[in-house]
């Protein structure tokens, strides 16, 4: 096992136990636990078999696996630490009606997560022209994204909205930035990856050794 699915692996594995709570007895949920954690994917599985699902089920996403993908946020590195992303969890049905107010992509995800990022907490590069917002929220939502992925819960990337009018329709504060929004969830029977998942430029391409 290499190092990165040794972490994805004992990350699932505390999270998991720990929603069960102290009893060291084996009982019949930390059996199924354990089970579920001895077939936990490798990291390579979950980058693999994640795709952008555009079809869900109505099924709510279930609060361990909801936990489990907001903690992978919550873990998520950031510039000298500075953790300037807020997730807004869409749940309501006005919640979610406003979402499809904003954008066509919501796919029928009974759970949406809004990223953002505060523009008075981040890290400033040298050359003044840059700073770490984006890529830190970016990290934040893509280990949501995998997580997701790592128990079962689809979701789709989306940035086909205008930030401002969905952080003006949610009250979001004028010092954040809306980065993407995850609507996650089940898949239905009409999901499944298109073209575009199995369409990737080779490493030869994208790669060059100096
Ligand atoms: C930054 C970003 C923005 C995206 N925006 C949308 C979107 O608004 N709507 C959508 O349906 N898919 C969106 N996608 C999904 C991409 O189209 C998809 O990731 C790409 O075609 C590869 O397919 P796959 O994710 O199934 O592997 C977005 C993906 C990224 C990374």
């Amino acid at each position: 096992m290499n190092k990165t699915s040794k972490f994805l692996s004992i990350f699932s594995s505390a999270l998991l136990f720990s929603a069960c709570g102290s009893e060291n007895k084996p009982t019949v949920e930390t059996m199924e636990t354990a089970e579920t954690v001895s077939e936990t994917p490798s990291f390579m599985d979950i980058v693999k078999n994640r795709y952008s699902c555009r079809s869900f089920d109505s099924t709510q996403v279930k609060r361990e696996h909801l936990d489990l993908i907001l903690e992978a946020g919550r873990l998520a590195p950031t510039a000298k630490n500075l953790q300037e992303q807020h997730v807004y969890v869409c749940q309501s049905k006005e919640s979610l009606a406003k979402i499809d107010s904003l954008t066509p992509c919501r796919y029928g995800a009974p759970t949406c997560l809004i990223v953002t990022w505060d523009t008075t907490n981040v890290f400033t590069y040298p050359g003044d022209k840059y700073n770490s917002g984006i890529e830190d929220a970016t990290i934040v939502a893509t280990h949501m994204m995998l997580a997701a992925k790592s128990v079962g819960v689809e979701s789709c990337w989306l940035n086909f909205f205008n930030p401002d009018d969905v952080a003006a329709s949610f009250n979001i504060s004028k010092n954040e930035v809306v980065l993407m929004i995850l609507p996650i969830g089940y898949a239905d029977e009409n999901a499944g990856p298109n073209q575009n998942h199995f369409n990737r430029k080779p490493l030869t391409e994208t790669v060059t050794y100096l």
